[in-house]
């Protein structure tokens, strides 16, 4: 017996992140400002990402890198550990994510990588309540998902 199943989602896009609510383009910036903390002499590709807490907190991270490259870290991950360390238990409202660097070109799409989704969305089904993502690109145009679940529907550990 087969039986064919089929998985659906929606995403909005904003043709620039300034076009966003206050609250949003307010993450946006911290994201932004939190790139320029990044330590990347290897990729030359700086990641910034700002996560606003059910608390109104704002925690911030950056990519770092190692000359053991392994070693580095995104800087979806560096916000969501920390988060975690600063803030245990308090869940996640929204993430965003922006990037510069000549790794992409500048209409692509910024979109978090496996690993970085795997670690989102066991934070989304810890708390047990969604996480939306904003993600601007280079030049400004906006993604914005619902959930982390969108981006990862068959992530391991997720039961749906
Ligand atoms: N990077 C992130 O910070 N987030 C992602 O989702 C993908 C990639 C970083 C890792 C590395 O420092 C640089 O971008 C190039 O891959």
């Amino acid at each position: 017996m087969q039986e064919e199943k089929s998985f659906q989602f929606t995403y909005r896009l904003i043709h620039h992140w300034n076009a966003l609510e206050e609250a949003d383009q307010s993450l946006v910036k911290d994201a932004f400002a939190a790139m320029e903390n990044a330590y990347a002499p290897y990729s030359k590709f700086k990641v910034g990402a700002a996560a606003l807490l059910e608390n109104q907190e704002v925690i911030c991270g950056s990519n770092q890198e190692n000359i053991a490259y392994p070693s580095g870290l995104c800087a979806e991950r560096v916000a969501l550990n920390y988060a975690g360390a600063a803030f245990p238990g308090i869940a996640v409202r929204v993430l965003c994510i922006v990037a510069k660097g000549d790794l992409m070109p500048m209409d692509q799409l910024l979109s978090p990588c496996g690993g970085c989704r795997q670690v989102m969305l066991e934070s989304e089904n810890r708390q047990k309540s969604p996480i939306r993502i904003i993600m601007v690109n280079q030049d400004g145009s906006t993604m914005m998902l619902e959930k982390v679940q969108d981006l990862l529907p068959f992530g391991f550990g997720s039961f749906q």
